[in-house]
């Protein structure tokens, strides 16, 4: 039986559930595969810490891996930049397959990285970049190939969905929900890409890139995390039948696509509102197979290592039979992100007004000569006239240019006590 060596650059949390993985299912994956996947050397940064990996494979030099004849698999979890892009392009240099789970590399570097695999004709496999356990990659790149990719909204981040489900079920704070995700391993090492929206972003613009053949530039991208929610705006938000989370939104128009990730307030009643804690869901929609949807575990080390192994083994089959998609397939039928002004979307608006006759005239004044529409109010009864008090305005479609212009000036009234809050509604349609 062939068998193939696996070079592992990494072993902290998901480097070690690799191993795990690969040791514990050795004889399904020998089965399945037809083929013997064996580690047979793992980079790490201290070889004295004990990781269950016998000694003799470890080395603290990654760039080892690429000059070992017996290793034909590179696999990069050090989630580091300098180093990983040295170690990735060596080895595709050098003819080895590359399997990593680097986010942050690929929206930064993707062009680079699958220039130089189009170039050595190796592919570079990503699964467990996004999404943790859930085959997103594949699906688009292969489930999906007959179709235009007309929209994904996806929950990509488990470790901000951990803390907006605290803080809605738990009533919990920010800072004691972000304490419980570190806590269970969801977090970046950095936590702050988590919850500033970096980490999501990162993943939309994987998925943006494979659905739409092109490495969509990371600066292209609009980003705002979950730091900014308040008790509060969950608590409307539930009011309105709404929920709150952070979402990536990547759409097809005719004139260029648009990649953003954002709170997001969604119906209630959609599929995406009931997925909780760690979770991640992906909503594909294609013009040939429709809606679909994708759930799972989108953090931790089990579901991110099972992602690892897939890619793993897919690699041991492109040993076997070489492949013309080498794991992204670019294509020249988009190129153009469309910038947030110009980007269409319903929007939920929280002030804290002065409660005076006139106060909200003065404010759909100007909504009305910006033309911009709103849908309902809600302000909770004062008690005492002049009062502060909050007043939550729904507004209808409007591009963010619009709305950002009324807030601007709602937000000088003598009448409203602090900024404006906005957070964009999403209804699927
Ligand atoms: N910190 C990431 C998350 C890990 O919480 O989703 C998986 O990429």
């Amino acid at each position: 039986m062939q068998s193939f060596g696996i070079g592992l650059a990494g072993l902290g949390n998901v480097g070690a559930g690799v191993f795990k993985h690969l040791t514990q299912n050795r004889s399904l994956l020998r089965g399945r595969l037809g083929c013997e996947l064996e580690v047979r050397k793992v980079a790490v940064r201290d070889v004295s810490r004990d990781r269950g990996v016998p000694r003799e494979l470890l080395t603290t030099n990654a760039m080892e891996l690429l000059d070992d004849p017996n290793v034909h698999i590179v696999v990069e979890l050090m989630g580091q930049k300098e180093e990983s892009l040295r170690l990735m392009l060596g080895a595709i240099e050098r003819k080895k397959i590359v399997v990593t789970g680097n986010k942050a590399l690929l929206a930064e570097h993707g062009k680079e990285i699958f220039d130089a695999a189009y170039e050595h004709k190796v592919p570079v496999f990503f699964e467990a970049a996004v999404a943790g356990g859930i085959p997103i990659i594949k699906a688009i790149r292969e489930g999906f190939v007959a179709n235009h990719i007309q929209s994904i909204h996806g929950i990509i981040n488990g470790t901000s969905n951990y803390i907006l489900t605290r803080m809605t079920e738990a009533g919990m704070g920010f800072a004691e929900a972000l304490a419980e995700a570190q806590a269970a391993g969801y977090a970046e090492a950095d936590p702050s890409l988590d919850v500033n929206g970096g980490d999501a972003a990162h993943k939309a613009v994987i998925l943006a890139s494979l659905a739409y053949g092109f490495w969509v530039p990371m600066e292209k991208v609009f980003v705002e995390g979950v730091e900014q929610l308040t008790a509060n705006d969950i608590c409307f938000a539930e009011k309105l039948h709404y929920r709150i989370k952070l979402l990536a939104h990547i759409k097809a128009h005719t004139d260029g696509i648009e990649v953003r990730v954002h709170p997001t307030l969604i119906p209630k009643s959609h599929v995406l509102a009931s997925v909780n804690g760690v979770f991640n869901a992906i909503a594909v929609k294609g013009d040939v197979v429709g809606d679909t949807l994708f759930y799972g575990r989108g953090a931790g080390q089990d579901p991110t290592s099972s992602a690892v192994i897939a890619d793993i083994a897919e690699a041991a089959d492109a040993l076997v039979s070489p492949r013309r998609n080498l794991g992204f397939m670019p294509h020249g039928l988009y190129g153009v992100c469309k910038p947030i002004d110009e980007i269409v979307s319903e929007f939920y608006v929280r002030l804290s007004v002065e409660d005076r006759p006139g106060t909200i005239a003065q404010i759909a004044g100007i909504l009305g000569e910006l033309n911009v529409g709103i849908s309902s109010i809600l302000q909770p009864e004062s008690e005492d006239e002049g009062a502060t008090v909050p007043l939550v305005l729904m507004i209808h479609k409007a591009s963010n240019a619009q709305i950002g212009a009324a807030l601007d000036r709602i937000g000088k009234l003598v009448c409203v006590k602090r900024p404006p809050r906005m957070i964009r509604v999403e209804h699927f349609d």
